[in-house]
């Protein structure tokens, strides 16, 4: 089974927890008007249990600001899923919530004849405090008020802004350690799709418009305002300079005017940094990046002090290939998600398109390098010659091979990496991570190499400010001294260079 995942709670997801409401508590649901409410409340904080799409239990506490009691107040797991551990996985996360919004005591109340749950409580540090004669009704049945102790870790989480602009997305993230608290993206896709690929003035002055917008709703979602924020991350490279010129001023700009200190830290380090925001990011991993600005092959055996760059594109980016094979095929902008549409109904194996740098004598120098130009011409040269054969060819059938000679050459790679490398774990990251076969591919051949795949959720593997926050984040943690507000840009930056002091 997917791994499931918990995250804060949405608006799109209040129909699927009715649902289980209903499921669970019957006759003693909530309305969906105070379940939109609650889980949507200021004073609220709401976790999903998310498998893919779908909701597979919730949990939710309530704090009030000038209180230091939280209000556990209500759980519930698809009842498919219990006993496998994921009750006191949504109690652990609202334990933490609690403990990071400055509570000293939780408390809840369970049925006196639910000995289950009220053992799973005792073991999380709960204790029977009290009862409430015949509150449940009209079962007749008592409730035990539990209560369990807070030690004050708050401290050692510092709440990080990160600040992204290194291609057409503008992104700023908050989070807390490694708990992710807004992930708000701006991004000028549209505007550039008239010219088929990002263009770098229009992306730097579109960074310059969203910039406050996308920094005031992040602000806005997380329930924070600047005085809360601890340190300010910002991607200082690699990427277009124009466009990271804006966030890094951006960046310089709010340090300097509430004093806080700045982090510069590295776009593609982020990508892999992202992972702690889905639990721990387990070391060594071999690391695909897969963009419209980046194609590289990592080895992070340490993610602050050492990533390792195994391989990388030598001409266009994947990204870049889908788009650009797109337009010539006459598909929309960006290309990835209109060839993966017209791929569905295509042959893979109608065509074989070259795979780039695979031939032997490329993989002694090239074994983790990639190459997607020859492809492109590859497929601009069939097309042409079908045209002027006259000849009827299906769309479809060229985009479903040339998808599928990207996605093979991809994880054929990865692949090849972790096992040259003793690596049992490859992340993906970057845009192209959408890419249904290559998501389908990365996942059988992971399986038949005995490797643990991981995907980060689609929002945190596109560029965003989130990533950038969760590496500022652990630099914090792991007390490194922020960069000296000298830093500049590098379009190249070597993802060697984590952060630059
Ligand atoms: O990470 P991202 O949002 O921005 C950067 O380029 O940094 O990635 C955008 C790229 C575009 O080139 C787009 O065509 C590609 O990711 N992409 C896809 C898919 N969805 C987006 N490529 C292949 N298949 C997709 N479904
Ligand atoms: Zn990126």
């Amino acid at each position: 089974m997917s791994q499931l995942k918990i995250l804060p709670a949405e608006e799109s997801h209040i129909e699927q927890m009715m649902a289980l409401e209903l499921e669970c508590f019957g006759r003693d649901a909530w309305t969906e008007e105070s379940m939109r409410f609650e889980a949507l409340a200021d004073h609220t904080r709401y976790f999903v249990l998310l498998d893919g799409e779908k909701v597979r239990g919730y949990a939710g506490l309530s704090k009030l600001p000038a209180s230091h009691q939280a209000d556990v107040q209500t759980i519930a797991v698809d009842p498919q899923l219990r006993g496998q551990g994921y009750g006191r996985k949504l109690m652990d996360r609202l334990v933490s919530e609690a403990r990071n919004l400055g509570a000293s005591e939780i408390f809840l109340e369970v049925r006196a004849d639910n000995s289950v749950a009220q053992g799973l409580y005792a073991s999380m540090g709960f204790e029977h405090i009290d009862t409430r004669k015949r509150y449940y009704q009209p079962d007749d049945v008592d409730a035990w008020v539990m209560r369990a102790a807070l030690a004050a870790e708050t401290k050692s989480q510092p709440v990080v802004l990160g600040i992204e602009s290194s291609c057409d997305e503008t992104g700023i993230g908050i989070v807390r350690g490694s708990t992710l608290l807004a992930n708000v993206i701006s991004s000028s896709m549209d505007q550039h799709a008239r010219f088929g690929g990002v263009v770098p003035e229009i992306a730097a002055r579109a960074h310059l418009e969203a910039l406050q917008p996308t920094l005031i709703q992040a602000l806005h979602d997380a329930k924070l305002s600047m005085d809360d924020i601890d340190a300010i991350a910002v991607t200082n490279g690699p990427g277009l300079a124009g466009a990271l010129m804006v966030g890094v001023g951006a960046a310089k700009a709010l340090a300097v005017a509430s004093g806080k200190p700045i982090y510069a830290v590295n776009h593609l380090v982020g990508h892999v940094g992202v992972d702690v925001l889905e639990g721990e990011l387990e070391l060594p991993t071999i690391a695909l990046l897969v963009s419209g600005g980046h194609t590289s092959l990592l080895l992070v055996r340490d993610l602050l002090d050492d990533v390792t760059l195994l391989g990388e594109t030598i001409d266009d980016a994947a990204g870049e290939a889908f788009d650009k094979v797109a337009r010539l095929l006459g598909l929309g902008y960006p290309g990835g998600p209109s060839i993966d549409i017209a791929a569905k109904t295509g042959d893979p194996k109608a065509i074989r398109f070259p795979r780039g740098l695979t031939l032997p004598k490329d993989m002694e120098k090239h074994r983790y390098d990639f190459s997607f130009s020859g492809l492109k011409t590859a497929v601009a040269r069939w097309v042409e010659v079908a045209e002027a054969r006259g000849e009827a060819f299906s769309v479809a059938d060229v985009a479903a091979s040339f998808r599928e000679a990207v996605a093979d050459v991809l994880t054929a790679k990865a692949v090849a990496a972790c096992n040259d490398h003793g690596v049992k774990r490859l992340l993906l990251g970057g845009g192209v991570v959408a890419n249904a076969r290559l998501r389908e591919l990365a996942t059988e051949r992971c399986k038949a190499n005995d490797i643990e795949l991981r995907i980060p959720e689609l929002k945190l593997c596109t560029d965003n400010g989130a990533m950038i926050a969760a590496l500022g984040a652990q630099l914090v943690m792991a007390g490194r001294a922020p960069s000296s507000l000298d830093f500049g840009v590098d379009s190249t930056l070597s993802v060697e260079t984590v952060y630059t002091r």
